[in-house]
Formats: structure tokens, sequence, C-alpha cells
């Protein structure tokens, strides 16, 4: 098989993990896949900023037509974030017959219906395990792992800054702002940490989750959002003398036909499971009907953890183009929506 072309939109935290991934692990990638990687083109804004990693920056460029109309790359990874752009670019890719790799649960929580229904019309696969939890393979474990049972309760620390500061400020007593600026220089926070201490990141995540595990598309709008702006330390120490460990939890259950999900600072008994999660570390507790309760544990932030999904989608994405199968994989449902109160 001939090698396959990548071109990767952005080169920043998670950008840069990717590019180490692909090379550091080139010899197993070709095992699996058949043939060679190759990054061709990478989008970046600044064509002259230093970079973490070793690139050959004639590979870079600031005009994203140069990757988009290429007729040789074959996938398109995005870890470049935002909104309307991007998802102008990823359909235009699509368009073109470019397979999709995403890391951007923004975009897929507000338009993923609409990018996967392109997708599916092009013949196209488009994967975004990395938008939820980082490392942890909770999309593919919610719809592959878990396809056979019916999903009751989803709850979950998906957040890994918020869970970073919360962590910090309750075991070490240290500021909110301190512990702010160091989940930043450490890559875990949106370019805007708003959507992280607000709540709106966790919300995202939530309803992409939700869409996955109750098989009904849910809308961001509806999901009741609070953040951890407003925590003090003395929230947390009083919390901590009577036996509980504040964090910013996801939750999502079903009754009947209707789906309810939130996000909100949350006091956890010692003794719960999601109260022993520190730092970055994100986890997802899922309750099916029929195999009870399980738990998705892992890093849910960070350059490699967050590559390693996204390169883990890119082999999907070739075991498919080899098979013929693009386009009608499953971890790329469409979901009817569901029904309001109101009937609409
Ligand atoms: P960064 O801000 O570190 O990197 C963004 C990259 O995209 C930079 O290389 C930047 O170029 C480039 N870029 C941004 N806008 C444009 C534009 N308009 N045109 C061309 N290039 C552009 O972000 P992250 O790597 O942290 O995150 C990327 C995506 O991955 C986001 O969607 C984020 O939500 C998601 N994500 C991040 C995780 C993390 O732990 N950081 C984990 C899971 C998902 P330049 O370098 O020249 O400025
Ligand atoms: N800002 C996000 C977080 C990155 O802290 O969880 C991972 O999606």
């Amino acid at each position: 098989m001939k090698a396959i072309s990548i071109g990767l939109l952005g080169l920043g935290t998670v950008g840069c993990g990717v590019v180490k991934i692909i090379k550091k692990n080139q010899d197993k990638l070709i095992h699996q896949v058949g043939c060679p990687v190759i990054i061709k083109k990478i989008l970046v804004q600044d064509l002259h900023k230093e970079r973490p990693v070793e690139i050959d920056t004639k590979v870079l460029t600031s005009n994203a037509d140069e990757i988009l109309f290429d007729k040789e790359i074959d996938v398109v990874i995005e870890v470049m974030g935002g909104v309307q752009d991007t998802k102008d670019y990823l359909i235009t890719a699509l368009r073109q017959g470019k397979h999709v790799v995403t890391a951007n649960k923004d975009l897929m929580a507000l338009h993923g219906s609409e990018l996967l229904t392109v997708a599916s019309e092009h013949g196209c696969d488009l994967f975004y395990e990395a938008s939820v939890a980082g490392g942890i393979p909770i999309l593919r474990g919610l719809v592959d792992g878990l396809a056979s049972d019916r999903i009751k309760q989803l709850m979950g620390i998906v957040n890994g800054t918020t869970n970073y500061i919360l962590t910090k400020m309750s075991d070490e007593g240290r500021s909110y702002e301190e512990v702010l600026k160091e989940a930043q220089e450490l890559g875990f926070a949106e370019a805007d940490p708003t959507s992280d201490v607000e709540g709106l990141d966790a919300a995202r995540k939530m309803t992409i989750l939700a869409t996955l595990g109750f098989s009904m598309h849910i809308d961001l709008e509806d999901v009741q959002v609070s953040g951890i702006s407003k925590v003090t330390d003395e929230d947390l120490r009083y919390g901590k003398q009577l036996g509980y460990t504040m964090k910013l939890i996801g939750y999502a259950h079903r009754e009947g036909e209707k789906v309810e999900v939130s996000v909100a600072p949350t006091f956890l008994s010692n003794n719960h499971p999601l109260a022993s999660v520190q730092n970055e570390y994100n986890a997802v507790y899922v309750y099916g009907e029929s195999v009870g309760e399980t738990m998705f544990y892992g890093p849910g932030a960070g350059s490699l953890p967050t590559a390693t999904a996204i390169v883990s989608d890119l082999v999907a994405v070739i075991k498919n183009l080899r098979l013929g199968v693009n386009g009608r994989s499953a971890v790329t449902p469409q979901y009817p929506k569901q029904l309001k109160d109101n009937g609409e």
C-alpha cells in the first residue's frame, strides 16, 4: 500500500504530540497499517515560532488551501481549535474526499451532526476520540464496547484543568489563580480558559458523551452548567473536614425516553470512586442496565495522551481504507433529537 499523507491543522500542544508519536512509533504504525505515514503539510499561524518538535520548516504553511486542496493528502488531522473557520475547513476537506480526525469538542458538540452527515455523504471517516477525556478511549468504549447495553447513567470528571485546580487547591492549599496559570503552562487549559473554569468545556464533552451513550442527539443549550470560578479554598477546607472532596462533575441520566445533562461543582464522599481522581486525570463512570457499573480512567488532557487518541483514530481510518469501508464506521453514528417538553 502506498504511504498515507497527512495534513495537520495546528502545531500547538496537541499537534506537537501528534508529530512526536507518528515519528516515535513509525515502526509500530507501519506494522499495524501496512504502509508509512507521512506528515506532508502543517497549518500554523506563525511560520517563525520556535516549536518543541523537530520539524522541516518547509512543511509549514499559513495557507489552509495548500492542505485542503492537495490531492495527495488522504487524512486531515485538526488540532487548531476554534469553531466557525475550522468547521468550514473540515467541510471543505470532507468534500475533497479527505478523512478527518479531530480533537475539537467545541466543534463536535455544536456541529457534530452536520459534519458527520457531510462525512458520510462523501464516504469519509470523521473520528473524534480525543475530543472527550483526552487519552481515555471512552467514545469507542461507549459505542463499540457497550453497544449491546442500554446506558442509564453517565457521571464523570471530564475537564483536566478544573480537576488539576481543585486537586492543588485542596491538597496543597495553593491559590486558584496560581494553579490555573500552572495548568495553562502545562498545556491543559484551552486558549481561553474561561470555558474550562466555567464548566462549558465539560458541558461540550458531556453533550458528546450523552449523545453517544443514549443514542439520542443532545443539544448543548439544554445542558445545565456551572463552573468552579467561585469555589473558595474555605469551601474545599470545610468539605474536607466533613469527609468530602469537591469535583466538577458532569452528570447525564435517562428516565424513560428523556435525558438530562448537567455540569456542576459537587461534593463527593471521600470513598466515592471519582473522589480519588486527581490532577489532570479524568474518569467516566457508566452504568448500563445489563453490565452494571463500569469506569474509564486516565489522563484527560496534555500533549502526548491526547495525541495518542488522535493517532489511534488515524490508525482506524487507515485500516478502514484498506478494507474500503470508510464512512460506515461505528464510532460516527448520527442520532435523532430528543423531543422537548413542548413537543418540538
Ligand atoms: P494550541 O493553542 O496549543 O495550538 C493551536 C495550534 O493551531 C497552534 O499551532 C496555532 O498556530 C494553530 N492555529 C490556531 N488557529 C489557527 C488559524 N486560524 N490558522 C492557522 N493555524 C492556527 O491548542 P492545543 O493544541 O492545546 O489544542 C488544540 C485542539 O485540541 C483544541 O480544539 C483543544 O480543545 C483540543 N484539545 C486539547 C487538549 C489539551 O490537552 N491541550 C486535549 C484535548 C483536546 P501557531 O502555533 O502558529 O500559533
Ligand atoms: N482544556 C481541556 C481540559 C483539554 O482541561 O480538560 C482536554 O480536553
